[in-house]
This record gives structure tokens, C-alpha cells and sequence, in this order.
């Protein structure tokens, strides 16, 4: 049975994964963050450390229990997942970017509570926070790369953008809106893209099996072999 005799095929890779939503703050007690889980995320840890791997898992705040084995290090706003990520990035010899960062932080977060009569917020200034990923694809030597593209419409053609523009090896296109699939569910209806131009679509599937597949890919893009 594969859960008590897991295939080992990632033992001595180091792999560095971001999961989850980052959160930005307004305030002392408010932030803006999105509605990533962290299941997609976490999903991949567990089952690379399974197949043997060194697992360093950076993570936002998420509901969920660090998988055992893996390094965890919990980080809350984007730049903290810059410093995180990037500090890990030479020890790695491949990387997925999983989570969810906020493309926007607020410019200057207040202090103190804004009192809703004193401090009436109708808008907030945001500035735009770093892209962590495409960074790495400018930084990179010789780690394979691995992003996600959260979408809710023209799946394919966003996705295809974000190959180019972040030079990853291999992209995970999710629409986040469709039934069963995206944050939050425990299911994942995903298309891997490739660098040639092709794409594969997994069907409807449980995260746990999505990440499996994901990391079979990402063996045989090294080894030209299909597994
Ligand atoms: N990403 C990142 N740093 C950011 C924003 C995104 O590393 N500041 C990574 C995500 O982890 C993901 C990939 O880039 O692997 C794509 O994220 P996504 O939000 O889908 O795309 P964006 O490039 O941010 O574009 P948009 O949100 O406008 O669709
Ligand atoms: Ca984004």
C-alpha cells in the first residue's frame, strides 16, 4: 500500500515550498490577506517529506498543523515571506510557490486602532509589495522553479503570462472559483504548464493526489523520465 510503503524517489532533494495567505496590516488590529487555506500548500510539504525529501515549508497564517518532519517557518506579511524564501534560496534545490502574497500593502499602517469617528477610513494608500517569485527566476542558478496562478477567468491565457513573466520551469494554474476547486476546498482542478508550451490538465482530484502528481512532474522535467 503506497501510504505504508511510500516511494522514496525524493530522498536528498531540498525542497523550499510557500503556502498560504500573507496578511498586511491596517492597523494594530486589521488586515487585508485573501482567502488562500494553505491546503494546496501543505499538501506538497507532506507528501515530498513522505518521498524522502528535506522539507523547509514557509507559511503564512493558515488553519492547519504543520505536517511532522518538515522545517516550519510561520511568516504573516509578504516581505517576511521575501526574507524567508530568499534567505532559504541557495540551500534549495527546488522551489514551489504556493502561497497566496498580497500584491498590496497598505503605505502606512496606523499605530493605534483607527476609531471609527476620529479616523473615519474611506480609502487606504497602498503601496505594491515585491514579487517573491519572479525575484527568484531572476536570481536563480541551478534550483528548478515552480509557480501557481490563481485565476477566475481566461485560465489558460493568464496562466501563460505568468510562465513567461516569472521564468518558472513548471506552473500550476488553479481557477479558484470553480466548483470543488481552489481555496479553501480539500479538492483541485489544476493545469501544469510546461516551458514548451504544453499543458496538462489533471482532472478533479484530491489535494493530497494533486501534490503527488505535481512532484512526479517535477522529477521527470529533471530526468526526462515519465513516471
Ligand atoms: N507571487 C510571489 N510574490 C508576489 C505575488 C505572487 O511570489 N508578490 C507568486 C505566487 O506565489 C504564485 C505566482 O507568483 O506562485 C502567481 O501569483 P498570482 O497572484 O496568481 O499572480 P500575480 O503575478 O500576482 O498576478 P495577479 O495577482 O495580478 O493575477
Ligand atoms: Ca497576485
Amino acid at each position: 500500500h503506497a501510504a505504508l510503503h511510500p516511494r522514496r524517489d525524493w530522498t536528498g532533494r531540498r525542497l523550499l515550498i510557500s503556502a498560504g495567505p500573507t496578511q498586511e496590516a491596517i492597523d494594530p488590529v486589521r488586515f487585508i490577506s485573501n482567502r488562500s487555506s494553505g491546503k494546496m500548500g501543505y499538501a506538497l510539504a507532506e507528501a515530498a517529506q513522505a518521498r524522502g525529501a528535506e522539507v523547509v515549508l514557509v507559511s503564512g497564517p493558515t488553519a492547519l498543523t504543520p505536517p511532522a518532519g518538515v522545517e516550519f517557518c510561520p511568516v504573516t506579511t509578504a516581505e517576511e515571506m521575501r526574507k524567508a524564501v530568499t534567505g532559504r534560496f541557495s540551500w534549495s534545490d527546488t522551489v514551489i510557490m504556493a502561497a497566496a502574497v498580497a500584491d498590496f500593502r497598505p503605505t502606512q499602517p496606523a499605530a493605534q486602532k483607527l476609531k471609527k469617528r476620529q479616523h473615519p477610513v474611506t480609502s487606504l494608500g497602498l503601496s505594491p509589495t515585491e514579487d517573491i517569485l519572479k525575484e527568484l527566476g531572476e536570481r536563480r542558478t541551478t534550483q528548478v522553479l515552480v509557480g501557481f496562478a490563481a485565476e477566475t477567468e481566461d485560465l489558460l491565457a493568464h496562466a501563460r503570462e505568468k510562465l513567461q513573466a516569472k521564468g518558472v520551469d513548471l506552473l500550476v494554474a488553479n481557477d479558484v472559483t470553480a466548483a470543488g476547486s481552489g481555496f479553501g476546498s480539500d479538492t483541485n482542478r489544476v493545469f501544469i504548464l510546461y516551458r514548451d508550451g504544453s499543458a496538462e490538465e489533471l482532472p478533479l482530484l484530491p489535494k493530497r493526489d494533486v501534490a503527488h502528481l505535481i512532484l512526479d512532474r517535477i522529477l521527470t522535467l529533471q530526468t526526462g523520465r515519465r513516471s
